[in-house]
């Protein structure tokens, strides 16, 4: 994931001490817990930092701003990195 690979640059530190391993997403979360999260983090973690994108502010421009299909595609992509990615 190069895009990542330049944000974690730009951090203090070993990304190991502060940051999870997006590798382990399939071993450790879910499928419906990735979709609920998207759709509702306060619901699934009441006071957690992670802003609601649905259903009041998901990106117009990405999949036809079709909200399911956008969640879809992020729960797709998290559970599906592998390290030959
Ligand atoms: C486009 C997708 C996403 C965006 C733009 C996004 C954005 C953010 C932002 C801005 C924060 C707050 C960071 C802070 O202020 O400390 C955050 C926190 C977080 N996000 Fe996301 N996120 C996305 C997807 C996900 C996914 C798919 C997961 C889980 C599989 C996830 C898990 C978390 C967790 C665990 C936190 C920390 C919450 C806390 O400290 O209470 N995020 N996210």
């Amino acid at each position: 994931m190069p895009e990542m690979a330049v944000v974690t640059r730009r951090l203090p530190g070993d990304p190991s001490g502060w940051a999870p391993d997006l590798m382990l997403s399939r071993q450790r979360l879910k499928p419906s817990w990735v979709e609920n999260w998207l759709r509702d983090p306060q619901g699934v973690q009441p006071g957690t930092k992670m802003p609601a994108y649905y259903p009041d502010s998901y990106p117009p421009d990405i999949l036809g701003g079709d909200p399911e299909k956008q969640i879809q595609a992020m729960k797709d992509f998290l559970m599906n990195l592998r390290k030959e990615d």
